[in-house]
C-alpha cells in the first residue's frame, strides 16, 4: 500500500480557477489527494479569476470539467461529496490593486499557522503585479508559498524580468516554480536508478557511453493554444524546461543527498557545461521542423498552419546536438527531440553504450549491436537493457539482442499519483525538491538564447515533415552525419 506522507491542513488558492490548467490538472489532482485521505479535513481550495461566478457554480464548472477530461468512473461520489465543500469561488479581477482580492482574502483561513498556497495558473506577464496584489491586500502570511506555471518568461530578460519582480515581494524559499516533468514517477526515478545502484555509475561517463537520446514526442498538435504556441515553439515550450531538466538528471554529478538545494545544485553545474550554440554550429547541430496535414492518432489532422489560421515559421518540433564540456561527458553527444503530431506519445531516455573493444564473434561484427538502456518516461513506464545474447539450441553461435525488461504497469500494480498530485503536496510541505530555483531557469533561458540567437542570425530553416511522422528527414540525417541513429524500435 503507498505511503501517504502527512501534510499540514491548507488553503489553496487557485489563481485563473476558470482556465483550462486548473480545470484539467489541479482540480483533478487535488480531488485524488482528496480522495485519498492526504488532504486534511480543514483543508479548503478556493478559486479565482475575472469570471463572476458562485461557489456553487464553480463546483459545478469542476465537476463537468472532471467528467470531459477525465472520467464520470473516476469519481467516488462520497469523496467527491466531501472534496466540493470545500471548494469556494471569487470574482477577482487578478492584475487590479483593487480588483475584489478582499473578497477573496474573507474566504481564506485566519489562522496564520495554516499552510497558504498561491497557485500561479496564469499568463507570466501577470505573476510580478498579481504577487504585489498579493502582498498588498494583505495575504501573505509567514507560511505562504507561490506557485509559478512555466514559461518564466521567453528569454533570459524577460525571465530575470519576472523573477525579479517576484523577489520584490516572496523570498525564494517561498517560489515553487514549476516543472512538472519532475513531478513524474519515471522522471524521479532517474536519481534511484543512477545512484541507489552501484552497476551503473562506474560507466555513466563519455568513456563507456556512445551518446544518450532524449525524445519527448507528442501526437497532439498546437490544440486550443495555438496564440501561446505560435509566440513560443517547441524549444522554448519543451526544451528549455522539460528537457533541459531531464538532460541534467541524466548528465550531473553524485549530490550527497537528495535535499532541495544539493540536487539543484548539481543540475546546474549540467546548465553551465552546456556549449553554447554558435551560429556557424546551427546548421550542423540543430534541426526545426512545422507539421504539415497528415493522419495522426488514427484521424486526419490539419497542418499548423491552418490550425493557427496564417503563415508561420514557428517550429512545432526541434532535434538538438548538445555537448556538455565537462570531464564526464566530453565528447558524448546528446541527441534531444521534441515534436507535436509527431507518430506516437512517447518520452524516452536512451543511453547508449560504446559498441565493445573487439569482436569474439568474427569478423561477422555487424551481428553485435551496442548495449543500450531504455528509460521510458511515458507511456508504458520502464525501463529496458538491450543486450547481445546467444539464442539457445543448435545451429552455432547465433546472437540475438534482447531486452531486460522491468515494466512498472507488472511490478506496481497500484495507482500512483500523477505529476500534479505530487507537486501540490510537495508544495503544501515545502518541499522545493522537485521545482526549479531561480538560477536554474535563468541558467536554460542564457543556453536557449544562445540557440535562438544562432538561429536568427543563420536564418537555418523550418523544414516540413507530415503529421503523424516522426519529423523532418533532416532529423534523422543531424545523426546519421555521426554515424548514428534514433533508437525508435525497442
Ligand atoms: C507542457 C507544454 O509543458 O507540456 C505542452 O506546454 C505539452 O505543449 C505538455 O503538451 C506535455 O506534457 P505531458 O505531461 O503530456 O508530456
Amino acid at each position: 500500500m503507498a505511503k501517504l506522507l502527512p501534510v499540514d491542513p491548507f488553503d489553496c488558492v487557485v489563481l485563473g480557477a476558470t482556465g483550462d490548467l486548473a480545470l484539467r490538472k489541479l482540480m483533478p489532482a487535488l480531488y485524488h489527494r482528496w480522495r485519498d485521505g492526504q488532504a486534511p479535513e480543514s483543508s479548503r481550495i478556493i478559486g479565482g479569476s475575472r469570471t463572476e461566478l458562485t461557489s456553487e457554480a464553480y463546483r459545478t464548472l469542476v465537476r463537468e470539467k472532471f467528467e470531459e477530461f477525465h472520467s464520470k468512473e473516476a469519481i467516488d461520489e462520497e469523496a467527491w461529496a466531501g472534496f466540493a465543500e470545500r471548494i469556494f469561488y471569487a470574482p477577482v479581477n487578478l492584475g487590479e490593486a483593487d480588483g475584489g482580492w478582499d473578497k477573496l482574502g474573507g474566504l481564506l483561513d485566519n489562522d496564520e499557522a495554516k499552510r497558504r498556497v498561491f497557485y500561479l495558473a496564469l499568463p507570466p506577464g501577470l505573476y510580478g503585479q498579481v504577487c504585489a496584489n498579493i502582498v498588498g491586500a494583505g495575504l501573505k502570511t509567514e507560511r505562504t508559498s507561490i506557485v509559478l506555471e512555466k514559461p518564466i518568461g521567453s528569454d533570459l530578460e524577460s525571465a530575470r524580468e519576472i523573477n525579479d519582480a517576484v523577489g520584490a515581494n516572496f523570498a525564494e524559499h517561498q517560489v515553487f516554480r514549476i516543472d512538472h516533468y519532475l513531478g513524474k514517477e519515471t522522471v524521479q526515478n532517474l536519481l534511484i536508478l543512477r545512484f541507489a545502484n552501484s552497476l551503473f555509475e562506474p560507466v555513466w561517463n563519455a568513456n563507456a557511453i556512445d551518446h544518450v537520446q532524449i525524445t519527448v514526442a507528442e501526437s497532439i498538435g498546437s490544440g486550443g493554444r495555438a496564440g501561446y504556441y505560435d509566440k513560443s515553439g517547441a524549444l522554448r515550450d519543451m526544451v528549455q524546461n522539460h528537457l533541459l531538466q531531464l538532460l541534467c538528471l541524466v548528465a550531473m554529478e553524485p549530490p550527497f543527498d537528495v535535499a532541495a538545494d544539493t540536487v539543484r545544485d548539481e543540475k546546474i553545474k549540467v546548465l553551465r557545461a552546456l556549449r553554447r550554440m554558435t551560429p556557424a554550429m546551427a546548421k550542423e547541430a540543430s534541426v526545426r521542423g512545422q507539421y504539415t496535414a497528415g493522419v495522426a492518432d488514427g484521424k486526419a489532422v490539419q497542418s499548423y498552419e491552418e490550425e493557427l489560421g496564417r503563415a508561420s515559421d514557428t517550429e512545432t518540433f526541434v532535434a538538438l546536438k548538445v555537448f556538455i564540456d565537462n570531464w564526464r561527458w566530453a565528447g558524448a553527444p546528446f541527441y534531444l527531440r521534441t515534436g507535436k503530431r509527431m507518430s506516437a506519445r512517447r518520452s524516452e531516455i536512451v543511453i547508449q553504450f560504446k559498441n565493445v573493444a573487439h569482436s569474439i564473434v568474427g569478423p561477422d561484427a555487424d551481428r553485435l549491436r551496442p548495449t543500450r538502456l531504455v528509460i521510458r518516461l511515458q507511456p508504458d513506464e520502464g525501463m529496458k537493457l538491450l543486450l547481445m545474447t546467444k539464442e539457445p539450441g543448435p545451429g552455432g553461435l547465433r546472437l540475438r539482442y534482447v531486452p531486460l525488461n522491468l515494466s512498472y504497469a507488472e511490478t506496481f500494480t497500484e495507482r500512483y499519483p500523477d505529476a500534479y498530485e505530487r507537486l501540490l503536496m510537495a508544495v503544501v510541505r515545502g518541499d522545493l525538491g522537485l521545482f526549479m530555483r531561480r538560477d536554474e531557469v535563468e541558467a536554460a533561458w542564457t543556453w536557449v538564447d544562445g540557440v535562438l540567437e544562432a538561429w536568427s542570425k543563420d536564418a537555418t530553416d523550418t523544414f516540413n515533415y507530415t503529421a503523424g511522422s516522426d519529423g523532418p528527414a533532416q532529423s534523422v540525417l543531424l545523426l546519421d552525419r555521426d554515424g548514428r541513429r534514433w533508437f525508435d524500435k525497442v
